[in-house]
């Protein structure tokens, strides 16, 4: 006997740093499905990084980019997509996609990112206003999501528990 998926897509959510990335490529491997990271499409798209594109069009611009990718992307099935830290703020996720957030506190994020990583986040520069940021943005992701991961230990310690929450909702 067949059935319906009830979701077209997982997506991602959560601040930045949070390790969307990382679970979405792992996830994506254990589920045999496809990964797409909505940062890295717009980059290969527009040639540019994320900070370039900050830097000479405004964060305005990129906000309508994300939208547009989202919109593209999501006409394809059956994919883990990783969002960046602001989408579910800006942009509006569409239906049928089942909604993870990736739940990781402030200052582990801090710790846990290479100074690598903190660069390329223009977002992520001033502290005070990450953090205010990061406080302003947590309840729209609660709010968003139909399944919580404590991002707060390493992906190996909490990545089944969302595969094994995907698989259950017969999702993809
Ligand atoms: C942003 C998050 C970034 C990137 C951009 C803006 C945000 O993605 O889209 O720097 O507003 O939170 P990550 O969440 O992958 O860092």
């Amino acid at each position: 006997m067949g059935f319906t998926a009830v979701y077209d897509n997982v997506v991602l959510i959560g601040f930045m740093g949070s390790g969307k990335t990382s679970v979405g490529k792992a996830l994506a491997r254990q589920l045999y499905k496809k990964f797409v990271d909505v940062d890295s499409t717009i980059e290969a798209e527009q040639n540019a990084s994320v900070t370039e594109i900050f830097e000479t069009k405004g964060e305005a611009y990129f906000r309508d980019l994300e939208q547009k990718c989202m919109n593209e992307l999501t006409k394809k099935k059956g994919q883990v997509i990783a969002t960046g830290g602001g989408l579910p703020i800006y942009s509006s996720i569409p239906e049928k996609s089942l909604i993870v957030y990736i739940d990781a506190d402030f200052d582990v994020i801090l710790n846990r990112l290479s100074a690598k990583e903190h660069a390329k986040r223009p977002l992520l520069q001033d502290e005070a206003r990450a953090r205010a940021l990061f406080d302003q943005r947590i309840d729209t992701y609660k709010e968003l999501a139909v399944f919580r991961a404590d991002a707060n230990q390493s992906v190996s310690t909490f990545i089944h528990f969302i595969r094994d929450f995907i698989l259950d909702q017969r999702v993809l």
